[in-house]
This record gives C-alpha cells, sequence and structure tokens, in this order.
C-alpha cells in the first residue's frame, strides 16, 4: 500500500516542546467561550447545584477517558483527525469507513468556529466599548432595559458583526499560519496563564465586592428537584464541547504530543483546569449578578446584557469590565485557533499543501460561511431547522448531533475494533489504566449518548 493510500502523513508533524507545552495547548483549546460565557447561563437556566453535579460526573465519567482517547488516536499516527481513524482502521483491519468518523470531526470544528467567530466577535466590540468609557462614563443610571437594547443594537448592525468577527478571524488565521511551534505554542505559553491569573483576581474582587455565600450556594448546593431530563442532556452536550472532544481538535492536537508525555495525566490536567475556570467563571460572575438584584437565569444575554450594568456601577467599573472582556477574547482566541486547526492539518497532510495556504484557504471560506450566521440576526430571518434561526440551527446541529455521534463513534471504534497491542501502543507504558479506559469506551460513553438520544426524543 502507498504512503498515501494509507491516508499517511505527507509530512510528520511538529511535536509541542515538553509537556506543559501540550497541556497549556489543550486547555487553551478547551478553556473558551463555553467556560466564561455558555456555563455560568445554562447552569443559571437549569437550576444551579444539580446540573453542576451532573455535569461533573459527565466530564469524570467519559469526558476524561473520551480525552484520552482522542489524544491517543492522534499521538499513534502523528496525523489529521481524517487520516488518524484511517491508518488505525487499516491497522487494525477494521472497515475503512471509520475514517468519516475523523472527517466529520474535521468538519464539526469547521462549522462550529465559523458560528464561535460571531460570538468572538460579541466579546471584542464589548471589550472596546468598555475601555472607550462608553458604559462607565454615560453619566446617567443605565438600566437593564438600556443594556438590552444595546445588545439587540449590535445583532441588529451586519456590519458590526462581520467587522468584530472577521477581526478575530483574522487574528486566529496569524496565530494557525505561523505554525504549530511560532504560532500556537508560543502564543498559549503566555496567553493561558496570564488567563488565569486574571480570571483568579476578578473572583477574588467579585467575593469581596458581592453575594459571595449566595452565589456559591447556588453553584454547589444541588436541588434535585430542578433538574429535567432536558437539563441532563445539555449537561451532557456541554461536556463534550467544552473538553473539545468530538471535533477533531484534540485529535489533531494529539498528534503534535511527545512520547514520553502520560497521556491519563494530561487528560486529567486538562479536563480540571477546564473545570475549575469554568467554576471559577462561576464564581465571578454570579456573586455581582446577586448584589445588583439580577436574574441568573438570563440566558445567553447573561454577560452582553447584565455584566455591563453592574460594570457602570462599580468603582473601577472600566478596568474591571475591560479586564473581563479582553479574557474572553483570549480564550475564545486559543480555543478559536484549535478549531482552525484540525481542517489546515487536514489540508496540509492531504494535499501536500503549504500551512500558509491552508490556513488562508480555510480562513477565506469561513469568513464567507460566518456571514450566513452573522445575517441571521438580523437581514436574514429565515428558520431553517426545528424553527431555529441559521446561528442556533448551527449550534444545535454541530454541539448537539454532530458531536453525539463523532463521541459514541469514537468510543465504539477505541472499544470494539482497536487491538490490545495498539491501545498498548497509545498509552505506552501506562497500560494499566487501559482495562478502565476500554470500560469506558465500551460501556460507560455509549450510556450516556445513549440517554442523551433518548432524552433528546
Ligand atoms: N472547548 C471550547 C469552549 O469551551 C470550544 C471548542 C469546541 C473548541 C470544540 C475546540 C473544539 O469554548
Amino acid at each position: 500500500m502507498s504512503q498515501s493510500e494509507a491516508g499517511r502523513a505527507t509530512r510528520e508533524p511538529p511535536i509541542w516542546k515538553g509537556r506543559i507545552t501540550f497541556v497549556m495547548a489543550a486547555a487553551g483549546s478547551a478553556v473558551g467561550l463555553g467556560n466564561i460565557w455558555k456555563f455560568p447561563y445554562i447552569v443559571g437556566e437549569n437550576g444551579g447545584g444539580a446540573f453542576v453535579l451532573v455535569y461533573l460526573a459527565c466530564i469524570l465519567l467519559f469526558g476524561v477517558p473520551l480525552l484520552m482517547a482522542e489524544i491517543g488516536l492522534g499521538r499513534a499516527t502523528r496525523a489529521n483527525a481524517f487520516s488518524a481513524f484511517k491508518q488505525l482502521s487499516a491497522r487494525s483491519k477494521a472497515s475503512s469507513q471509520w475514517k468519516w468518523v475523523g472527517g466529520l470531526g474535521i468538519v464539526t470544528s469547521y462549522l462550529i468556529l465559523s458560528f464561535y467567530i460571531v460570538v468572538a466577535g460579541w466579546c471584542l466590540y464589548y471589550f472596546v466599548v468598555t475601555v472607550s468609557g462608553d458604559f462607565t462614563q454615560s453619566g446617567q443610571t443605565l438600566t437593564q432595559a438600556d443594556t438590552g437594547a444595546r445588545f439587540d443594537g449590535v445583532l441588529a448592525s451586519p456590519v458590526l458583526l462581520i467587522v468584530a468577527s472577521t477581526t478575530f478571524l483574522l487574528t486566529v488565521f496569524l496565530i494557525v499560519a505561523s505554525g504549530i511551534k511560532n504560532g500556537i505554542e508560543k502564543s498559549v505559553n503566555w496567553m493561558m496563564p496570564s488567563l488565569m491569573v486574571m480570571l483568579v483576581l476578578l473572583a477574588i474582587y467579585s467575593a469581596q465586592n458581592g453575594m459571595f455565600m449566595k452565589a456559591f450556594d447556588f453553584l454547589f448546593s444541588p436541588d434535585f428537584s430542578k433538574l429535567t431530563l432536558e437539563s441532563v442532556l445539555i449537561a451532557v452536550g456541554h461536556s463534550f464541547f467544552t473538553l473539545s472532544l468530538a471535533s477533531g481538535s484534540m485529535v489533531t492536537y494529539g498528534a503534535y504530543m511527545n512520547d514520553s508525555a502520560s497521556i491519563g495525566k494530561t487528560a486529567l490536567a486538562v479536563a480540571g483546569i477546564d473545570t475549575m475556570v469554568a467554576l471559577t467563571a462561576g464564581l465571578a460572575i454570579f456573586p455581582l449578578i446577586f448584589a445588583h438584584g439580577l436574574e441568573p437565569t438570563s440566558g445567553p444575554g447573561l454577560m452582553f446584557i447584565s455584566l455591563p450594568l453592574i460594570f457602570e456601577q462599580m468603582p473601577f467599573g472600566q478596568i474591571f469590565g475591560a479586564a473581563f472582556f479582553f479574557l474572553m477574547f483570549i480564550a475564545a482566541l486559543t480555543s478559536g485557533v484549535s478549531l482552525m486547526e484540525p481542517t489546515v492539518a487536514w489540508l496540509e497532510q492531504q494535499f501536500s499543501m503549504k500551512r500558509l495556504s491552508a490556513a488562508f484557504l480555510t480562513t477565506v471560506s469561513l469568513c464567507a460561511m460566518s456571514l450566513l450566521s452573522a445575517f441571521s440576526f438580523n437581514i436574514w430571518d429565515a428558520k431553517w431547522l426545528f424553527g431555529m434561526s441559521f446561528f442556533d440551527g448551527l449550534d444545535f446541529l454541530t454541539a448537539n448531533v454532530f458531536m453525539t455521534i463523532v463521541a459514541l463513534a469514537t468510543a465504539l471504534f477505541c472499544g470494539y475494533c482497536l487491538k490490545p497491542e495498539q491501545l498498548q501502543q497509545m498509552f505506552g507504558h501506562q497500560s494499566r489504566i487501559i482495562p478502565v479506559f476500554t470500560f469506558s469506551m465500551r460501556f460507560v460513553a455509549p450510556a450516556f449518548v445513549g440517554l442523551m438520544v433518548y432524552a433528546a426524543f
């Protein structure tokens, strides 16, 4: 079989320097708008503590094992997601059609990025507005109606949405085009630590100035009567999204991981950082929400409608607000990079394209794709999927449908197709974890996904 027939990478990809860089890059991918924007509002909408508990169980029971699986698939093949499945199915004499699982993962990351940049654009816009003092120095007391109207105004302007999201996309392009070592490795190494320091400072500030105990209670005392099947479904789906699973991202990053690092410990570290950031974001936001008598259940607008109101009223609100939106921007950036990388790595390896051309092609096509999401807030009000707008439909299709399929198929592939020697090779000297891993891939992950599909119907 020729090299290209086996779908093998035409060029060996570079390897991250040391274990820490991999943890930074993977945590940079995992920590994103999902943690700081989405997690607090879905906790708010789904009743708090009980939801957090279900979410933590999902992360531990199948999030971490799936993360290990994906990193392992990448490292064992040093290839993009499509080729990784292709090579491993060939080696284990399974059907070559498994490659489409990797293919769907790449499509998923590409489509997610096309609407992710729109939300990242909002963060950028709010950063600029807060820095310029537009919110904080308005001279009059803002009301929720004012900040709500402001947010609606942002959504209503196609030009503003396009300019903001394209600026974000170009920043992602610059990092990805600069390569694994000069672009991604260098940027995550300073962005991730600064993000964590900034978040902790914000949480300390808000603990001192807000209703910390009430927020703590809200996040950590479970009231199971508030838990519905639908919230379980949301928790399962969010655990894939927040750990960047089922999207080719972790397989692709795994391809750059060095051989001596322990996959189990690394996956635990990444999931630990991701969860800590989500909970810290909750502890930074909810004390202030409660102290200002606002509702924690206000949905996606929580960040863009409620928070500016708070920043306007508090001392040093301009600095605090600007730091907050900058933090969101950085978190989105490191995730955006990992959402573009699967497509770029695939183009590079499959068609022997230069990185710059691959990144350029991906960026230009994404720019066009993102118009559909941006327009669906204003000039194009078509409902294309179960009555949802293009933006909402794409979010649902990727995060709930595609990710579920890819996660389930990945688990089955690792649980039933890979041979013991392949697992041995994947985990190297940590082969003691193989039985637990296999159990999770064969039974636990499919059970959770089954529950999710059942809940959906
Ligand atoms: N995990 C990222 C977040 O929480 C989003 C993401 C999904 C990134 C899939 C890469 C792949 O925002």
